[in-house]
């Protein structure tokens, strides 16, 4: 039996369309057009491509859109600075900081500068700290979406087991905190684990964000699982494909999600939706 495939596309532009929605009536009722900062330093490929795309996405949903593109000599300084004036401009109600930042920008540093209302990444410690602690404000964009894709298959988290592969704090670490929250037992597998097929073939669901092309096999996979995959890959041909052997593991899960097409879309469907609570809270608050 082949699994159903998630959608991401789809699902996305169900909620950008409900977000478009909730901007105008917003408008309406205060005459404020939500404004999102957005902050891309250097010349990475990939990361000026899902700067343009999110910015597509905010011009579409009617969110004001105020772009930083800096060279990749800016100094932290300066990064810092021109943060420090989007955490008081009144017009800004979001502040994203597209990673990677050039290596003689400290990261952290840089994150934790962003305002906590308007960190609509949720990489601030505060909104960390908030999700981990389960009373979570703005939860990081790419976890939230596959909470979104989980829940659309209609099967409940709770009690389940979720196996997450991958440790990092964008994806791994929140999406964990997420699952817990949600009542599934979780194990997180990284580079060190031993036995991770083992692992992973107990999980009810997989979310696989390790970042290595194909890893996730079909007998890794636990017959009628839900895959989840955010790995976006480079094959020598060209191929762009996910942490996940699709074809194979198709055959094996319940539902999966494909790459192209799947998380990608989400992550900045859910920017969006932080984006316009992050305004609202703001904007209830002054
Ligand atoms: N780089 C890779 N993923 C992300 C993300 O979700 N947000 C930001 N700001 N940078 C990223």
């Amino acid at each position: 039996m082949s699994a159903h495939v998630i959608d991401g596309k789809a699902l996305a532009q169900d909620i950008r369309a409900a977000v478009a929605r909730d901007i105008a009536q917003f408008h309406r009722q205060t005459g404020i057009r939500p404004g999102l900062a957005v902050f891309l330093v250097g010349d990475d490929p990939a990361s000026a491509v899902y700067v343009r795309n999110k910015k597509k996405a905010c011009d579409q949903a009617g969110l004001m859109v105020d772009e930083h593109t800096l060279p990749a000599t800016t100094s932290q300084a300066e990064l810092l600075r021109l943060i420090e004036q989007a955490n008081s401009d009144s017009r800004i109600h979001g502040i994203l900081v597209q990673l990677p930042l050039p290596p003689q920008i400290e990261s952290k540093i840089v994150l934790n500068a962003v305002s906590p209302e308007k960190d609509v990444d949720g990489f601030h410690p505060c909104n960390m700290g908030r999700l981990v602690e389960g009373d979570p404000r703005i939860v990081p964009c790419t976890p939230y979406g596959i909470l979104k894709m989980i829940q659309s298959t209609g099967q409940a988290i709770e009690g389940k087991r979720a196996v997450v592969l991958g440790r990092s704090n964008i994806v791994g670490k929140p999406m964990a905190i997420l699952l817990l929250q949600h009542h599934a037992t979780v194990t997180v597998c990284h580079s060190r684990t031993k036995e991770l097929p083992a692992i992973c073939r107990e999980a009810d669901i997989v979310v696989a964000a390790i970042g290595r092309a194909q890893y996730v096999k079909a007998e890794m996979v636990k017959p009628g699982a839900i895959v989840i995959d955010v790995g976006i890959n480079r094959l020598d041909d060209g191929r762009l494909v996910g942490d996940v052997d699709f074809d194979p593991v198709r055959e094996r899960a319940g539902w999966i999600s494909p790459v192209p097409g799947g998380v990608g879309p989400m992550t900045i469907a859910m920017l969006l939706v932080n984006t316009i609570e992050a305004a609202k809270r703001l904007v209830q608050r002054a």
